[in-house]
């Protein structure tokens, strides 16, 4: 393909403001999905996005457009607008050079609006500004065109007015992508270079790499080289998605594309690695991309401990899809062995969860997420902490932990809730700008701890639903924490230990000695439940005894009669966990667990 005939754009927008319902529109005016195989947010090709109706990844899409009489090449990423899955986001800019920046025309800019904004700008890219929703009664396009206009620095009679549900402008959006967006400019003649933008793992095919084509030429016949992990490979196939993949002879500069090596070793394809070809191949690689620091860890442990392998190879697959996972092997006294893993937030981690348990057939359980701290000893050690039983015995001189800038944009009305609500989760108030005279955006700088948990739901319930936030590291702050550990017999459980701030410290100890209390069956003799601070109780329950009668009933007498029926009993169904003398069932930890 001409490079000049070439647009690639990305659609960003804040979440639910329609970023998948407009590409379905365009899917459908350019012609490649016929109406019959037309389905709601069309991009939004797992399970799980459709459920949740939000888009998760991004996904490209090449589209054909006529313009003026001649056919262009459109290059479509949607992406997704949660701000746990902004490095998505991040990563489809790298590979366009517009975008479609999507505001709903009922509620106006949103905070992640800002934050995509700025990115694609820091990307260099043309800005195309665009009204959805305008068949809604309560649209208000005038006053929300001006505040773009505002915002972007144009006129608002250059902010386009649009309806993904009936169309209504999608064909002039179309257009302006065509006249407005620069065509790409790198070398066709020089040595190849792709950048490889995601990837996903086909249980036939093997990995399948998405790329976009920056200079020269990559053909389905010739060698390919992976710069950064030094591979060469034969391709299988190379092409172009649209909607589905289409096998091409070649990817020539500026085209968005994939390509299958057969490579089922998941090491052998990276994320931001440049692809050159092996014959003629380029010397200096594409920059590629900034690895993502995650913002919360926990553990993932299968329910079944045999499972721990395939959790392995899961996981490896799922990273090839997720480049911001991160994960090493942990083991926990309670839960057997799994993987310490860092996510980008705690959808991001609900998604892993559920995305292992639905692609894999994997039963987890997963250890209360907690943030990543750096704990200096007496003797002036420094522990970066991303698991409590990191935190180390003994005096603690200092213990810093992860801020983060929030920007939280709200009807006026609401500021004092909101300055309420940032008060009370330790956050310190920067400043406010006015959007319009109804809408301010607050500025905050709060503890990550803070925000990552119930934050957003208080938000969201304290503003009616109004409010919406979002945030970014912020350095970090010298904080009052302490380590809770949970005793059950005076053995310490691992997996419950858990960082606080020395405020909520008792508060999760009665917490979870309570619940344990609950969970865990009354056995021959007493059980102590404590939770404890270094070796200062904080909290206690007591779980009484079986009198003996009762005993002779339910137990038959002989306990380890009893064990062996027991592991007779089909695997998941009743297992028990023994820490020191005491039987845990599993179900108890899950239980535990499962709440916080
Ligand atoms: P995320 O990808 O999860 O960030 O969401 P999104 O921006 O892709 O939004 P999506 O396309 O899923 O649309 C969100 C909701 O708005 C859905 O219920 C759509 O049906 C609805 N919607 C989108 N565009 C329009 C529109 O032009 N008019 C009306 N009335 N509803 C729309």
């Amino acid at each position: 393909t001409d490079q000049s005939l070439i647009r690639n754009f990305c659609i960003i927008a804040h979440i639910d403001h329609g970023k998948s319902t407009v590409a379905d529109r365009i899917l459908q005016l350019s012609g490649i999905v016929p109406e019959r195989e037309m389905r709601d947010r069309f991009l939004d090709r797992m399970d799980i996005e459709q459920e949740r109706g939000i888009t998760i990844k991004s996904q490209a899409v090449r589209v054909p457009w006529t313009f003026d009489g001649t056919e262009y090449t459109l290059g479509m990423i949607d992406t997704p607008g949660h701000v746990d899955f902004t490095y998505e986001v991040s990563r489809a800019l790298a590979a366009c050079e517009g975008a479609v920046l999507l505001v709903d025309a009922t509620q106006g800019i949103e905070a992640q609006t800002l934050s995509n904004l700025y990115m694609a700008i820091d990307h260099d890219l043309t800005i195309i500004p665009v009204l959805n929703k305008i068949d809604l009664p309560s649209a208000e396009p005038d006053k929300h065109a001006e505040e773009i206009a505002g915002l972007i620095g144009c006129d608002p009679s250059d902010v386009l007015r649009v309806s993904g549900k009936t169309g209504e402008g999608v064909a002039e959006l179309l257009d302006r992508i065509v006249t407005d967006i620069p065509a790409p400019s790198g070398d066709p003649k020089a040595p190849a270079r792709a950048l490889i933008f995601d990837s996903v793992y086909d249980s036939y095919r093997g990995i399948v790499t998405y790329i976009r084509m920056v200079d020269g030429e990559l053909r389905s016949r010739e060698k390919l080289h992976m710069m950064g992990i030094g591979m060469t490979h034969d391709p299988i196939e190379i092409g172009v998605i649209s909607p589905e993949m289409m096998p091409t002879k070649a990817l020539g500069a500026g085209e968005v594309g994939y390509v299958i090596t057969g490579a089922k070793d998941v090491s052998q394809s990276k994320v931001g690695d440049t692809i050159t070809s092996a014959k003629d191949p380029a010397t200096e690689p594409l920059p590629g991309y900034r690895d993502p620091q995650p913002m919360v860890y926990a553990g993932l442990f299968p329910i079944d401990n045999a499972q721990f392998p395939e959790l392995r190879e899961a996981l490896d697959k799922l990273k090839l899809n997720d480049a911001a996972l991160i994960y090493e092997p942990e083991t926990s006294v309670a839960l057997g062995f799994g993987f310490r893993c860092g996510f980008l937030g705690l959808l991001h981690m609900e998604i892993v969860s559920e995305r292992l348990s639905r692609e894999f057939g994997l039963d987890l359980i997963s250890t209360a997420p907690n943030v990543p701290y750096e704990v200096t000893s007496e003797d002036g050690t420094v522990h970066r902490v991303t698991n409590p039983s990191e935190f180390p015995e003994g005096k603690i001189k200092r213990i810093v932990e992860p801020m983060v800038a929030a920007d939280i944009i709200t009807p006026k009305e609401f500021i004092g809730a909101v300055m309420e609500l940032c008060q009370d989760h330790r956050g310190i108030m920067g400043t406010m700008e006015y959007l319009s005279p109804e809408r301010v955006e607050m500025h905050y700088r709060i503890p990550l701890a803070e925000i990552v948990f119930d934050f957003f739901d208080q938000l969201k319930s304290r503003t009616k639903g109004y409010a919406s936030l979002d945030y970014h590291e912020d350095g970090e702050q010298a904080a009052d924490l302490v380590k809770v550990d949970i005793l059950i017999q005076g053995e310490k459980v691992d997996a419950f230990s858990a960082i606080v701030h020395r405020d909520k410290a008792y508060s999760y100890g009665v917490m979870m000695t309570k619940k344990l209390r609950e969970l865990i069956p009354r056995q021959q003799f007493e059980i102590p439940i404590q939770a404890a601070i270094g070796s200062r109780i904080i909290a206690r329950e007591n779980i009484r005894a079986l009198r003996k009668d009762v005993l002779a009933k339910c137990y038959g007498g002989d306990i380890t009669r009893k064990r062996k029926l027991l592991e007779k009993q089909k695997a998941g169904k009743k297992r028990m966990k023994m820490l020191g003398h005491v039987e845990v069932p599993q179900e108890a930890f899950v239980a535990a667990l499962a709440t916080n």
